[in-house]
This record gives C-alpha cells, sequence and structure tokens, in this order.
C-alpha cells in the first residue's frame, strides 16, 4: 500500500470523551499500522481560553495517558506535544501574513464563540484556522482523521497551503483532506439532546473514557428524552435519536432493533433504555478505562514517549520549515 502522511490532533481540555474516541481516535489505531502518522496533543490551541499552568501540564499529561491507553504506540507512529514544536508558530507567523480578517471572522466555529464568550474573543481565536493549518502542512499530511465538526478548518488548511504555494511559487505543500474509515466524517452525539457531545455544554453531556460505572449511570440518568411517543411509527426527537444512535454505537443490534420497535409501538420506557445503554456503555470502556490506571502512573514511560516523540516529529517539522524559509526569501549568507 502507498504511505500517506497523516496528522491530528486532541486539545488538552481535560479527559477524553467517547466523541473524541470515535470521531478521531478509532481512525488513530488503525491508521499508524498503514501510514505515516502524526498524533499530536493541542496544548498551543488550548491557550485561547487562559488555562492556569497547573491545569495545563495535568491535561497534556492526561491526554498522553489515554493516547496510550486507547492504543497509539509510539514506536510506529510519531506521538508529541504541539508546543515542543516551535517550528509550528514560525509556520503559523508566516501562514499569517496571509490569511485575512474576512475569511477568518467567517469560519463557524470563530462565529460561535463571539456568540459564547464575547468577553474574550482574542486574536488567537481568530487566527486558529491558521495554526491549525500550520500543524496539518508542517508535515506535508494529505489525510487528517477528524470529526464532522472539524471539515471547515480542513478547507481552510487546503486554502492557506495552496495560497502559500502560489505565492512563492513552489509545490511545498500537498492538500489534505479530513478523513475518516467510514463513509462518513463522524459526529457522536451528546447527552443532553443538543448536537455533539462535547464539554463545552458541561460534564453531563459527555461521557469520558475514564469515567466510573457510577458516573456512567448518573450521567447517563439524567440523558434528555422527551414525553414519548403518543402515535405509532413516528420520527424519533432529536434527543431520543441521539440514544439510539448511542445505542448503535456500544449495544448490540437486537438491543437497538428492540429499541425501536418499543418506541415504534409507543410501549418504549425511557428509564429502561437508559439503564441498559449505560451497563453497556460500562462495559464498552472499561478495558481502556482500566489501561489509563496503569499508564497513569508510569512516569518514566511518559518521559520517553515525550522525548522521543519531540525528536521524531522537530526533524520532519525542521525539514519543511527549511523549504519555507528558502521560498519566502530567507537565505544564508
Ligand atoms: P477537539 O480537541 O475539539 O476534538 C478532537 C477530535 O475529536 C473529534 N470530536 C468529535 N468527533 C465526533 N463527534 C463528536 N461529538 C466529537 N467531538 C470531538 C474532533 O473532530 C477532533 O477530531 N481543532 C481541533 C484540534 C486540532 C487538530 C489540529 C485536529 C488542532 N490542530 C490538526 C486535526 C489536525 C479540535 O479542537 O478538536
Amino acid at each position: 500500500m502507498n504511505k500517506e502522511i497523516i496528522v491530528s490532533g486532541i486539545r488538552p481540555t481535560g479527559n477524553l470523551h467517547l466523541g473524541n474516541y470515535l470521531g478521531a481516535v478509532t481512525n488513530f489505531l488503525k491508521m499508524q499500522h498503514e501510514h505515516n502518522c502524526f498524533f499530536f496533543i493541542a496544548d498551543y490551541h488550548s491557550l485561547t481560553t487562559h488555562p492556569n499552568p497547573a491545569d495545563l501540564h495535568a491535561n497534556v499529561r492526561q491526554v498522553l495517558v489515554e493516547y496510550l491507553a486507547c492504543g497509539l504506540d509510539p514506536e510506529v507512529c510519531t506521538l508529541y506535544i504541539q508546543s515542543d514544536l516551535p517550528q509550528i508558530p514560525e509556520l503559523y507567523m508566516m501562514l499569517n501574513m496571509h490569511a485575512y480578517k474576512g475569511e477568518l471572522e467567517r469560519v463557524a466555529s470563530f462565529k460561535e464563540k463571539v456568540r459564547t464568550q464575547p468577553d474574550n474573543v482574542n486574536a488567537g481565536l481568530l487566527t486558529y484556522p491558521v495554526l491549525m493549518a500550520a500543524d496539518i502542512i508542517i508535515h506535508k499530511a494529505t489525510k487528517v482523521p477528524v470529526g464532522k465538526d472539524q471539515e471547515q478548518h480542513l478547507e481552510m488548511a487546503r486554502t492557506f497551503g495552496n495560497r502559500f504555494n502560489r505565492i512563492y511559487n513552489n509545490s511545498i505543500f500537498p492538500e489534505p483532506y479530513a478523513f475518516n474509515y467510514g463513509k462518513e466524517l463522524v459526529k457522536i452525539p451528546g447527552l443532553l439532546g443538543g448536537g455533539k457531545m462535547s464539554k463545552s455544554d458541561g460534564d453531563g453531556n459527555v461521557i469520558n473514557l475514564i469515567d466510573s460505572p457510577e458516573t456512567i449511570r448518573k450521567k447517563m440518568s439524567k440523558a434528555v428524552t422527551d414525553a414519548g411517543p403518543t402515535e405509532p411509527n413516528t420520527q424519533p426527537s432529536p434527543a431520543v435519536q441521539n440514544l439510539f444512535d448511542l445505542i448503535k454505537i456500544v449495544s448490540t443490534e437486537d438491543k437497538l432493533n428492540h429499541y425501536q420497535n418499543l418506541y415504534a409501538t409507543c410501549s418504549i420506557r425511557y428509564g429502561d433504555l437508559k439503564k441498559d445503554l449505560a451497563e453497556d456503555m460500562i462495559i464498552y470502556l472499561q478495558p481502556i478505562r482500566e489501561k489509563i490506571a496503569t499508564i497513569s502512573s508510569d512516569a518514566a514511560l511518559l518521559k520517553r514517549v515525550v522525548e522521543l516523540g519531540r525528536e521524531k516529529a522537530s526533524a520532519s517539522a525542521q525539514k519543511t520549515l527549511d523549504e519555507c524559509r528558502e521560498a519566502i526569501g530567507f537565505k544564508s549568507f
């Protein structure tokens, strides 16, 4: 098989949740054996929210532990911390010179932040897609395993890479595309009836990989439903459809059919469904939860992994950056 270059990252905002796992990490696990993969912890990106230093470090460590617990193999792929690569902010700065206010203001994730956190609309938020483009194109990636929510950012990464090629008359950057092994990019729903599983709607909206059985039972019991079907064979409300979608992921097809039939015949009891789903979720996540606990106590392993990742990723990034410096006109005397 022809090996492609793959890049993807996750912001360290605490623990990984089921959306991160199914939208991104499950693809990483397979891809690492098939391609030349760079997976990182996007800690520069989390600076937009001004985390305190102790929290930032703890969160980076936790994502590293959870990446390893999920099965990322640092000997097979390149697993690194974004802030270990000064080449990334250097490329980001170069790309920023050709990124325009108007196009950045039109990005959906930026507009959402302007709406939800009007007191902290900083320049880092506006240029977030530029930094993300730098993350991706610094290794000349062609595929980027991400969930559906990142599609627009990938389009911008193509725009900025192509623009650099055109302006400096070269072909340094290939075009990166969002990727999922399934037919389509994935969007895992949250528990509170809204769109995607995301921490921005509170911890009650997400199932974290590390959540204990009691926490999962509690969160599932509070999952949003509706007043129940009043006529046979109607379309479930979005909140109930979310629960069916989660059953599809962690339970059996028989169980999904069972609850869909009960719904269609107006005899469903959401309490039973939620209890059943919680137990299957607990079983689904148990092996990862156990590995997280073991890896977390192995400080020597974590140090080794970070050093190895930094070395491999820097070599790749520096090569691209040297080409960019040359193309721009930063030449040695
Ligand atoms: P982040 O940290 O919000 O999410 C990490 C990954 O998890 C996916 N994801 C989901 N997929 C399906 N359903 C969900 N409910 C769900 N929630 C999260 C995201 O699509 C993502 O793949 N900007 C990125 C991080 C990043 C990055 C990059 C990714 C920075 N640089 C370069 C790829 C390449 C972000 O905030 O993802």
